[in-house]
């Protein structure tokens, strides 16, 4: 088996919304070995503009690339929607984003969809414009839910005021009666319990993770990437505090992490790919 069969797949998000993905790959792809990025000193980043999210980004993979892995998953919809058409051919191996599987899983459920996802992955409009794409006839009503990323990370998720304010993000999509909901950011999984107590039990619910995840598997196969021998242990790292982190992710993962705090390396700030993003 050839060296680069063998290498990780780098996946990123802000924090611990990347445990959705992370689990999925577990499940679906256990012989690929993962490094694990959490951008936790910067985050959220979803109420951050595109020239900071493409900056983050093109750091994170500047990084990835460094430590040489074959394939990177954006486990994040917020970098999905603003970077990853930008900085895509600016690296050499295939970068996956959840923005694409998650509206392609979407359009298969249902008719009436709702989106929930941070305010800047609905003010880029990329599930609206990547589900019209398939399907222009679907309906598509995006929501942007502010407090949900600061208070999963708080670890507040049982918390009666997340439950309120879940209802007050849910409203509108209720009363418009969608048929699917789209998880689209990654930490929301991690509102399973929450989220289904409030939506009727007909509506679907779409898990871009496990889509993305399908998507990496026909990628790798394809581009004759897949391990075929034992993973080893997933290296995760953090840019914030590595304990916190670890504490956090132990309900998610069902063990606690040995994490790392690491720097990334700096990157100038391209002119040509904000003369894009204007
Ligand atoms: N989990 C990420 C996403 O899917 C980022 C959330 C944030 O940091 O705001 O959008």
């Amino acid at each position: 088996m050839r060296e680069s069969q063998r290498s990780r797949i780098g996946v990123f998000d802000s924090g611990v919304g990347g445990l959705t993905v992370l689990r999925e790959l577990y499940r679906q792809l256990p012989k690929e070995s993962i490094l694990y990025f959490g951008d936790t000193a910067r985050l959220p980043y979803g109420n951050r503009t595109s020239q900071e999210i493409v900056q983050f980004v093109r750091e994170i993979l500047t990084w990835m690339q460094e430590e040489q892995v074959k394939m990177v998953i954006m486990a994040c919809n917020t970098s999905s929607a603003l970077a990853l058409d930008v900085v895509r051919q600016e690296f050499d191996f295939p970068i996956l984003g959840v923005i694409l599987p998650g509206a392609r899983a979407a359009v298969r459920l249902g008719r009436k969809i709702g989106v929930i996802a941070t305010p800047a992955t609905v003010a880029s409009n990329a599930y609206r414009d990547a589900i019209h794409e398939i399907d222009s006839q679907a309906q598509v009503w995006q929501v942007a839910c502010p407090e949900f990323v600061p208070l999963i990370e708080q670890n507040r998720i049982y918390d009666p005021y997340t439950k309120q304010i879940a209802r007050d993000y849910l409203q509108p999509l209720l009363e418009v009666q969608i048929d699917t909901l789209v998880f689209g950011c990654t930490h929301y999984q991690h509102l399973t319990p929450i989220l289904r107590e409030i939506l009727p039990a007909s509506i679907h619910l779409v898990d871009p993770a496990s889509y993305v995840v399908k998507a990496a598997r026909k990628e790798l196969e394809v581009l004759g990437l897949s391990n075929n021998q034992m993973s080893i242990a997933t290296h995760f790292t953090v840019s914030g505090c590595p304990h916190s982190f670890a504490e956090l992710s132990q309900q998610w993962l069902g063990f606690c992490p040995s994490v790392e705090q690491i720097h990334l390396p700096p990157v100038p700030i391209s002119p040509v790919s904000l003369e894009i993003l204007d």
